[in-house]
């Protein structure tokens, strides 16, 4: 039985992760091991916590001694790393908090990786889940490929650059197996109400202003997160040791034309008269450092892993409305503690 090691699976990707694994792979033994910080939610796996194939450890990766400890103890043949602290916002408020767990966390797994699997690097995989925020940001032209040069602009996306370069050098010093893939936005079920569309959804269900940073004019390439879910298998699966994929749907949408777009869902979801919710839309003061358009090319993983997105955006759009209307509970729980605290300092609105 092969025994995999996943990072973050408690968080929004990594819970998709977890399931597609425990369920295709009844063969494998999935360890999730995460923090539990407030991004990650074991509500986001009770469909399948009862899975024989399937194991839960909480526990920080920044600790190198119960990271090596754990290692020692479950001896994992591979790894799929997706623990990280995620949010562009606060890596501008906190940039320290990720540099110690994206980049000192991710050196703690793979010193861990290195030690178990010594003599053996040829069976064991650590694959590293990472951003295309590393490149930086587009014009109104081109897409980022495997090759486009890392331009990180913001804490969080030189925390992740920083940690896909520590990958490779351990592949190219020690030799260990390694792949990454770059990833455009996520959207879908079970995504922290602190992103873009999650927010947005619970707002204007709750009649609360939606924030467009700036003219809302900066492009995100968005991507079913079942189908990163997918590419993560295949790649996980199908890559050369060492090889690195970019992952996205083709998706390019302008902020305040998702945003307008969802508006016009919700107001037919909620029963509202066409153009209600669009009037909570707010422009606020835009992002520090806001990079302007993402864009991916997924050729190589269509091309060498036969991968294709399954769901056009406004299916998507749809199928993650209708989740977070069906799961009032997971948004109230996530909601509440710790979340009225940032969302004031983020947002400095008066909320009654
Ligand atoms: P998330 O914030 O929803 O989840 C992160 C998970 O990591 C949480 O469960 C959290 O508890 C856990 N974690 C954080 N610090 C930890 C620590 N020190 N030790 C152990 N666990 C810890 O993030 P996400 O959106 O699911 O992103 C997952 C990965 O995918 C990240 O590496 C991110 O950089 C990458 N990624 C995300 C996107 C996106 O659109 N969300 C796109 C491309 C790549
Ligand atoms: P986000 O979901 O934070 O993802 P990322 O910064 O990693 O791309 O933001 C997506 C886009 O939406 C980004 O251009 C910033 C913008 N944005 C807003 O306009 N308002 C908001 O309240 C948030 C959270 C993001």
């Amino acid at each position: 039985m092969k025994r995999i090691l996943i990072t973050g699976g408690a968080g929004f990707i990594g819970s998709h992760v977890v399931r597609l694994f425990v369920k295709k792979y009844a063969d494998y033994q999935i360890i999730n091991l995460d923090k539990l910080t407030y991004a990650g939610n074991l509500l986001n796996l009770t469909d399948i916590e009862l899975y024989p194939n399937y194991k839960f450890i909480k526990g920080d990766i920044t600790d190198a001694d119960f990271i090596s400890e754990i290692f020692q103890l479950e001896k994992p043949d591979a790894v799929i790393h997706l623990a990280a602290e995620s949010h562009v916002d606060r890596s501008i408020s906190n940039p320290m908090e990720f540099v110690m767990t994206n980049v000192i966390g991710t050196v703690n797994l793979l010193n861990a990786a290195k030690t178990l699997w010594k003599g053996n690097y040829g069976q064991n995989r650590f694959y590293h889940v990472s951003t295309d925020e590393v490149y930086g940001a587009l014009g109104d032209e081109g897409m980022f490929t495997e090759n486009t040069s890392y331009d990180p602009h913001s804490p969080y996306s030189a925390s992740k650059a920083s940690s896909d370069h520590f990958v490779r050098a351990y592949h190219d010093t020690y030799g260990l197996d390694v792949v990454i893939s770059n990833c455009s936005n996520n959207y879908g079920s079970h995504h922290f109400p602190e992103k873009l569309i999650p927010l947005a959804i619970n707002n204007i269900k709750n009649n609360k202003p939606v924030p467009v940073y700036g003219k809302g004019e900066n492009i995100r390439d968005w991507l079913w997160v079942e189908d990163h879910a997918r590419a993560i298998d295949a790649i996980f699966h199908g890559a050369a040791s060492g090889d690195t994929y970019n992952i996205g749907g083709h998706n390019e949408w302008k902020n305040i034309d998702l945003i307008q777009l969802l508006c016009k869902i919700m107001d037919r979801k909620l029963g509202r008269e066409s153009g209600e919710s669009a009037q909570l839309i707010t422009y606020v003061t835009d992002r520090a450092g806001h990079d302007l358009r993402y864009a991916i090319d997924s050729k190589k993983l269509q091309e060498n892993l036969g991968w294709v997105p399954s769901l056009q955006f406004e299916e998507g759009l749809e199928k993650t409305v209708d989740w977070y209307l069906d799961n009032e509970n997971w948004l109230q729980d996530v909601t509440s503690g710790n979340y009225q605290t940032y969302y004031k300092q983020q947002y400095e609105y008066n909320e009654q």
